[in-house]
């Protein structure tokens, strides 16, 4: 399920580590801000500012999003690994200090050479004019046992941490208020948009 609502963007990005003596390095660690307006998570309040790092390791074809506690209420902090090698997204949920993995999403992850070009960019102030958030919304499913086969990134990310597949929930209508209970949300993104990611237990 699949909610879009609009919002003014404003997205800007620090690169801290990635080029030495002018040459690029396979990994780089961009600080990156973005302000957006969402109306369900703050009608009064305006802008809301999401940060995160996004480290792009080039030749491993990876990345790796760390998310701190965001200035608004109702989104945990996470660890998000997108193995393009693997064709895998992990999310460490901090908060619940839980592993989620599900099959890569190419539609809305940009791979680590353009993801680099975007932010690179974004430090000179660029402006998105008009873009939309995301909502996507996943159902916990069976527990993994073999961890090694989600690769060596994600092993690395949710090692030691109860890990647990997802599966992407289609039908279109909303949740209601019992399983919101059930559901954690993870705000990020890795595109010139905003991604919500819901996950729920089942009910
Ligand atoms: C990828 O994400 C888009 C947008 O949320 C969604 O429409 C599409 O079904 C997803 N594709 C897969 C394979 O999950």
């Amino acid at each position: 399920m699949i909610h879009s609502r609009l919002y003014v963007g404003h997205l800007h990005c620090v690169l801290h580590a990635g080029v030495a003596l002018g040459i690029l390095l396979p990994q780089s660690v961009f600080h990156c801000g973005v302000l957006f307006e969402d109306s369900f998570y703050s009608p009064f309040k305006g802008q809301l500012e999401l940060h995160e790092d996004v480290k792009i390791y080039i030749e491993e074809n990876y990345e790796q999003i760390n998310i701190p506690v965001p200035q608004f209420g109702g989104s945990d902090p996470a660890d998000i690994i997108h193995d393009f090698q693997r064709g895998l997204t992990a999310y460490h949920d901090i908060a619940l200090d839980k592993c989620y993995v599900i099959e890569l999403n190419t539609t809305i992850v940009m791979p680590p050479r353009n993801l680099w070009e975007l932010l690179a960019n974004m430090k000179k102030g660029t402006y998105l004019p008009q873009t939309y958030i995301i909502q996507e919304e996943m159902i916990v499913t069976e527990h993994v046992n073999d961890m090694e086969q989600l690769g060596s990134f994600i092993y690395r990310l949710c090692s030691g941490k109860e890990t647990y597949r997802l599966k992407r929930r289609t039908a279109r209508r909303r949740i209601n208020r019992r399983e919101a209970g059930n559901c954690n949300h993870i705000h990020h993104f890795e595109n010139t948009f905003v991604v919500e990611t819901v996950i729920c237990k089942k009910s």
